[in-house]
């Protein structure tokens, strides 16, 4: 017996089957006790907010200790924000669904690459089958398919990276541009887009923010004035980038004229649904959306509205051939030819390389609660949007910003010297964090300061509402 190939036994251990029964077993019932803590007991805080340094501190501690593995995960539970806390109303994440969740387990364990098919054989299929059946609720054709990819940032990149090989002049991939290119897209858009446009090379101009309405939806009256601006500086514009919806008011832009002035001035039209997009889903709501089928491209998340884990995202686009044709390139380890158009080795038209196996937290959603529960999610999110709408503008001492198209709500409390909103209201934000009743997030809008929330968890009710404008009083008041 070789001693150099004998194993270790701590490296057998890692993969213990009896371990991960026994510790699974042990982490699953941690688990569903916080759920059912976090979602029945609203006084549980939504989070104790500890500051960087001390939660810092905190864990290097723990490392130097001897803590329990299921005590770590208590820890980690006892220090994280709660999505599933019915007064999380913050960031645009979704409320994991458990099987979903669940699902993770199993793609964790199983770590199929998927970027290639024998790396992802159910993953590969399940991803068609998933990402189908978004192209068909966006009212595409059967030229158009799409595959999954890891955020509405990646995926929005992507896209414009689509955009520039079907449209900006010359081959780019080969030669790089020698043009200034540039996009066209709102004021309100998320910074994604112009991250995204600045990594393609098209630097600060050929960002074109185009102003938004008093509704904060792209004004299109403006659209021809500004393309025609870009020209005559010797632009290229090559896209037209629509938000469905904005991630500060969620407002959904008039997709139906950015289809028809895209079309008319030869340019991608791309939109970015990476929050609202998911109203396509919906009967009652996909009207926010009209025109949406007559994108080239549209990226959805479905970790923001659509009941997954992060990070799980869509992009679809109308004809299919355009997302083989973005990164052309050999991958002789990977696949043989580049021009073959494989639906299954998804490596080819995404970004990544090895690729989470998104699809089965996709797919088990459906398989367990069935094709309309994302409907049923989207009209209960954006109800709720409208209740709490409903009952600020009842309210004396708030104001709401705008009715919502969606389940961004904006407001703010006024009952103060109009110096002094801005700072009121940064303050009850920050003593709402500190007293972890609530999670709300603010935004500015121009130069105001605004509270936003993002109704994320259809376990919230009215009363949490009234609660919160509650609290945010008894806060004023003891500020102001
Ligand atoms: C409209 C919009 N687009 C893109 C993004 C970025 O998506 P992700 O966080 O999945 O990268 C966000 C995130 O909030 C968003 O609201």
């Amino acid at each position: 017996m070789n001693e150099d190939t004998l194993i270790d036994e701590s490296l057998q251990k890692l993969y213990s089957p009896s371990d991960f029964r026994n510790i699974g077993h042990q982490l699953v019932d941690v688990l569903a006790d916080h759920l059912d803590q976090v979602q029945s007991q609203r006084e549980q805080a939504v989070l104790k907010y500890q500051n960087p340094e001390e939660e810092l501190a905190y864990w290097k501690e723990d490392m130097s200790s001897d803590t329990d593995i299921i005590d770590v995960y208590k820890d980690i539970l006892e220090r994280s924000i709660h999505v599933h806390h019915p007064r999380y109303m913050g960031h645009q994440v979704a409320v994991p669904s458990i099987i979903s969740s669940l699902s993770g387990l199993v793609t964790d364990l199983l770590s199929n690459g998927t970027g290639v098919y024998e790396m992802g054989m159910a993953s590969n299929a399940l991803e068609r089958i998933v990402t189908d059946f978004v192209a068909k609720k966006i009212g595409y054709g059967s030229d158009a398919s799409g595959f999954l990819t890891s955020g509405g940032t990646l995926a929005n990149l992507t896209a414009l990276l689509a955009a520039r090989k079907a449209k900006a002049p010359g081959m780019v991939w080969e030669e790089g541009h020698k043009e200034k290119l540039a996009v066209l897209v709102s004021e309100e858009a998320h910074y994604c887009i112009d991250r995204a446009a600045r990594i393609l090379g098209f630097g600060a101009e050929g960002i074109i923010k185009i102003p938004s309405n008093k509704s904060y939806k792209i004004d299109t009256s403006l659209l021809e004035e500004y393309l025609e601006n870009a020209q005559r500086k010797g632009l290229v514009v090559i896209a037209v980038v629509g938000c469905a919806s904005s991630t500060s008011t969620g407002s959904y832009d008039d997709l139906e004229a950015l289809a028809t002035f895209a079309k008319d001035n030869n340019l991608w039209f791309h939109i970015d649904g990476a929050h609202g997009g998911g109203v396509v889903f919906s009967e009652k709501y996909k009207y926010l959306a009209k025109g949406i089928d007559k994108a080239d491209s549209v990226v959805i998340d479905f970790h923001k509205m659509l009941l997954t884990p992060a990070l799980n995202t869509a992009l679809i686009f109308k004809n299919s051939e355009d997302s083989y044709k973005t990164f052309e390139q050999k991958a002789q380890y990977l696949w043989d030819s580049q021009q073959s158009r494989e639906w299954y080795n998804s490596g080819k038209r995404t970004f990544e390389c090895t690729k989470l196996m998104m699809s089965l937290k996709v797919y088990s959603i459906i398989k367990m609660h069935g094709k309309d529960i994302f409907e049923k999610n989207i009209n209960r999110l954006y109800d709720l949007g409208k209740a709490f709408a409903a009952i600020i503008k009842e309210r004396e001492g708030f104001e709401l910003l705008i009715d919502p198209e969606a389940n961004i709500v904006n407001f703010r409390y006024t009952d103060v010297s109009s110096d002094v909103i801005n700072s009121l209201n940064s303050q009850i934000r920050e003593e709402l964090i500190l007293s972890g009743k609530f999670y709300i997030v603010q935004t500015m809008i121009g130069e105001d300061r605004y509270l936003r929330t993002s109704i994320m968890n259809p376990l919230t009710e009215e009363s949490d509402f009234i609660a919160l404008l509650d609290e945010i009083q008894k806060i004023a008041f003891r500020f102001k």
